[in-house]
């Protein structure tokens, strides 16, 4: 049976402990948090957008998702992605959520090429339709003009949801594409990933942790700060794509118990999970996955397509492509042909995954990266610093302003997009054992192999230990302080 441990962590995001790998998966201090102050803030992707109109991202170990979460949430609140209507989810829930699970009827989809029915508004009207008071509460709000607005606007002729960007010359010339090349081993993952929520105060209860690791039950006594917020429509999004990308997701017994089991409701958001039954049920028997699909993304097409000739500037859905590759990072990227603008690496600490910290795969890292591009990493491990300089990157510092600390490493290869260096102290690690790189030749060798060699090739060294190293550098900077 697969395992699943979540717990809440301070900020209130869900975080995972995994028994294989005997280690957590996200920071006690906050999954999300995490994410946006080590992957999204560091990448300055505001200056980014200011002069490139399209951007493709690696997520390495994608896990359940945050670090492209944050990502399409930092583009939706800046409005880079335009799907952003606070009323929008609302929306969604209470027209269309509401129909699958309450009626239960089969919804057909509408093909994108062809004009949009008059009739389509109909099926659209839930008036007659009961409703579940205490999922959709939160929508008694939605003004009802809006929502005549809205279905007198898709049910115009005019609308082609494959041809807005013909039609309109000026959309052309503002073609922005977001690509998210998202890999991990673990398929129930990623079909978790669009069904988490958010905890508040009240949840704390709920982190009895089922698992013996000391680390993270003394450090979740704090209360929830939640200084970052994943929208719903980005959990819409993830969950859109992964129907369409993995739709095997509706097979898979072992995740359909996750997701039935009591202990992890508190861990999920209920509008997801019954976006999820109602999908499986009314899914086509041959097209299952598709035919969700495109009735998610013709609601999302025709809702956007209103939006669109206002805000020519931003990106729509359909500029968005999200790629999964359940498969081990190293086979994934032998077969990848793409050039990145920002990668992503987040694989554990190099001591439980050196596989994805080896000479090697920053080798086959280089390969993947845009001239201007940057891998993005919490590490500070001399050994991966030494080991992305000897594959011919420039390596830099990540500052963390909010905590006044570095909080992980940049590899580039354009030197001017460092913005902090390795001091001499760095520097001197990395020349030190601590610096030894892990080896991976063929970038096949199993984690226990790599560390096995390492371990050899440490002990046969005749470099100067890190600890020795430590002390002469203190001893040398003291004695120049005094003079
Ligand atoms: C620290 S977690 C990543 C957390 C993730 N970014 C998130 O937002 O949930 C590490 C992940 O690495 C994955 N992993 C470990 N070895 C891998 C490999 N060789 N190739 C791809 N993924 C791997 C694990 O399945 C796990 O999900």
């Amino acid at each position: 049976m697969y395992q699943l441990h979540p717990y809440f962590t301070n900020d209130g995001s869900v975080g995972l402990f995994s028994p294989e790998a005997d280690d957590i998966y996200h920071s006690t201090y906050g999954a999300l948090s995490e994410a946006y102050e080590k992957f999204i803030l560091p990448a300055d992707l505001e200056n980014y957008f200011k002069i490139h109109s399209e951007i493709k991202i690696l997520d390495i170990c994608y896990g359940i998702g945050y670090n492209t979460k944050s990502f399409l949430n930092f583009l939706i609140d800046k409005k880079f992605l335009d799907i952003k209507n606070k009323n929008f989810s609302e929306f969604f829930f209470k027209k269309i959520v509401k129909k699958f699970c309450i009626k239960n009827e089969n919804i057909v989809p509408i093909d994108t090429d062809n004009i949009i029915h008059p009739q389509y508004s109909d099926q659209l009207d839930i008036d007659n339709i009961r409703c579940s008071d205490e999922i959709y509460s939160n929508n008694s709000s939605r003004d009802s003009e809006g929502e005549n607005k809205f279905i007198n606007t898709i049910t115009s002729d005019t609308i082609y949801s494959n041809n807005i960007s013909t039609k309109n010359s000026a959309c052309n010339q503002q073609n922005k594409k977001i690509f998210v090349k998202a890999i991990d081993t673990d398929e129930k993952l990623f079909y978790l990933s669009p069904f988490l929520r958010q905890g508040n105060k009240k949840d704390k209860k709920y982190n009895k942790l089922d698992f013996n690791y000391e680390k993270i039950s003394k450090l979740l006594d704090n209360e929830f700060s939640s200084k970052y917020k994943i929208s719903q429509e980005v959990n819409l999004i993830v969950f859109k794509n992964i129907v369409e990308k993995l739709p095997q997701i509706f097979d898979d017994k072992d995740f359909e118990s996750i997701l039935k089991f009591r202990k992890y409701s508190p861990f999920f958001d209920r509008k997801m999970l019954d976006l999820f039954w109602a999908s499986k049920s009314n899914r086509d028997i041959n097209n299952h996955a598709r035919s969700l699909s495109t009735f998610i993304h013709n609601i999302y097409y025709k809702y956007i397509s209103i939006r669109y000739k206002k805000t020519l500037n931003s990106l729509i859905l359909d500029d968005f492509i999200f790629e999964p590759s359940i498969m081990d990072a190293r086979v994934s990227l032998k077969q990848d042909n793409n050039i990145y603008n920002f990668i992503f690496l987040d694989a554990f600490t190099p001591a439980k995954c050196p596989a994805l910290w080896s000479l090697e795969f920053f080798k086959l890292l280089f390969s993947h990266l845009d001239k201007d591009g940057m891998i993005l990493t919490y590490s500070n491990s001399s050994a991966v610093r030494n080991a992305m300089l000897n594959a011919g990157f420039y390596v830099g510092k990540i500052y963390n302003k909010g905590i006044n600390k570095f909080t992980g490493t940049v590899a580039v290869k354009n030197k001017s997009l460092i913005k902090y260096d390795l001091s001499e102290y760095d520097l001197g690690l990395i020349n030190s054992r601590a610096g030894i790189f892990y080896r991976d030749e063929n970038l096949t060798l199993s984690n226990e192999a790599i560390l096995e060699a390492h371990k050899k090739e440490i002990a046969l060294s005749d470099k100067i230990s890190s600890s020795a190293f430590i002390k002469n550098y203190m001893k040398q900077n003291k004695e120049i302080n005094q003079k």
